[in-house]
């Protein structure tokens, strides 16, 4: 029975149905949730094909392509629910942050919803969604923790002492993890998402064919960087094609690969070393990957921590993340009003 110990929290009573809306990017997300944790429905259409013919995702095709098909998401989500709109106890609306005229979108459909229904609404942090996945795989998982969030746009160390309670230990000063994978991936010509595609590049290649850097920074501090490695493989792939060399698209892509995880699997073992964390999990898009997931764990399991990543489906933008941790917020006793706006960038913990 989770969170018995967490005074902090006031829950309704059992059966509260949170619809949870998500449209930071480019996967229109709707989700029905049951108590926080349990998945009636989860229903995403990603519009990556869309975006595909562009190498990456273009703003106002986004927004564009949300207000097309949300109302759809959100009938589909309901069916898969077997619930109607009168079951609805609660709206949470990822407000931020994200691409704005994305965000307003879902902003605009969860508010008209929560006004419409006459229940309470709660604007989510994405960044929090994506760690709270990890709640709806594990029913029994609870603060306190160390989250490593790896996405298109994020890569975080963050420790969540209590429910609400977050502090940033570590955060990329350039690239985000998922965005150095696909602009690796675009650089060999892979294409568009290029976290899954030089994943399986990698497969067929050498993880030490070609020794590119890894950037640790200094000691004790848990920021990343990820440009360094990206001009090294830039250069790498330069220099080969000058002196007109044959160029092993898997032995790039695994060696990238390593170096990204490398680091990312050494911070956060350092991080909650220090900081005493037991629990360690993971989440965000390039939690999809198979050799972070197995890396990470295999330290985790050496060092005597837990180990907790979600499915992919978790991982990756969806909406049943963000319903869980709009519950959360209103067990915490947050509400927002229907002021509330989208946000790009908005810090982990601020309530709207
Ligand atoms: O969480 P997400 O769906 O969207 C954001 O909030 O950004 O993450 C998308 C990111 C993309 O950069 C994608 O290339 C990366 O996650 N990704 C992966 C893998 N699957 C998705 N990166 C590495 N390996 C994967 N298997
Ligand atoms: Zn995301």
């Amino acid at each position: 029975m989770p969170h018995l110990h967490h005074k902090s929290l006031n829950c309704p009573p059992k059966g509260w149905i949170t619809m949870g809306i998500e449209t930071s990017c480019d996967e229109t997300a709707v989700s029905l949730m049951e108590d926080g944790r349990k998945v009636l429905s989860s229903v995403i259409a990603s519009q990556i094909p869309e975006h595909r013919k562009f190498g990456g995702v273009v703003p106002e095709v986004a927004s564009r392509h949300h207000l097309e098909c949300i109302h759809q998401v959100v009938e589909e989500a309901m069916e898969k629910a077997g619930k109607t709109l009168e079951e609805v106890d609660q709206m949470a609306v990822t407000y931020g942050p994200g691409l704005v005229g994305a965000l307003l979108v879902g902003v605009a459909y969860g508010k008209a919803m929560a006004y419409a229904l006459e229940v309470p609404l709660n604007g989510v942090h994405h960044i929090e969604g994506h760690l709270q996945a990890n709640f709806i795989q594990y029913p029994e998982l609870e603060p306190p923790l160390l989250a490593l969030i790896v996405s298109g746009g994020h890569t975080h160390l963050v420790k969540m002492t209590d429910y609400g309670s977050y502090e940033i230990l570590g955060k990329t000063r350039d690239d985000a993890a998922g965005e150095a994978f696909d602009k690796i991936a675009r650089a060999l010509g892979l294409g568009y998402p290029g976290g899954p595609l030089i994943d399986e590049q990698a497969q067929k290649g050498d993880p030490e064919a070609i020794a590119f850097p890894r950037a640790f920074l200094e000691e004790a501090n848990y920021d990343f960087s990820f440009s360094g490695l990206k001009s090294a493989v830039l250069n790498y792939l330069n220099s080969s094609r000058m002196k007109g060399g044959i160029i092993s698209i898997p032995d790039v892509a695994a060696s990238f690969q390593q170096a990204v995880v490398d680091v990312l699997v050494e911070k956060t073992m350092a991080c909650a070393r220090e900081h005493q964390l037991l629990q360690v999990v993971l989440s965000g898009g390039v939690a999809a990957n198979s050799l972070l997931r197995g890396q990470l764990e295999n330290a985790c399991q050496k060092e005597g921590k837990s180990f907790h990543v979600p499915e992919l489906y978790l991982c990756t933008d969806n909406a049943a993340m963000i319903a869980c941790a709009g519950y959360y917020d209103y067990c915490l006793g947050y509400r927002s009003g229907l002021e509330l706006n989208a946000a790009a960038s908005v810090p982990i913990g601020q309530r709207p």
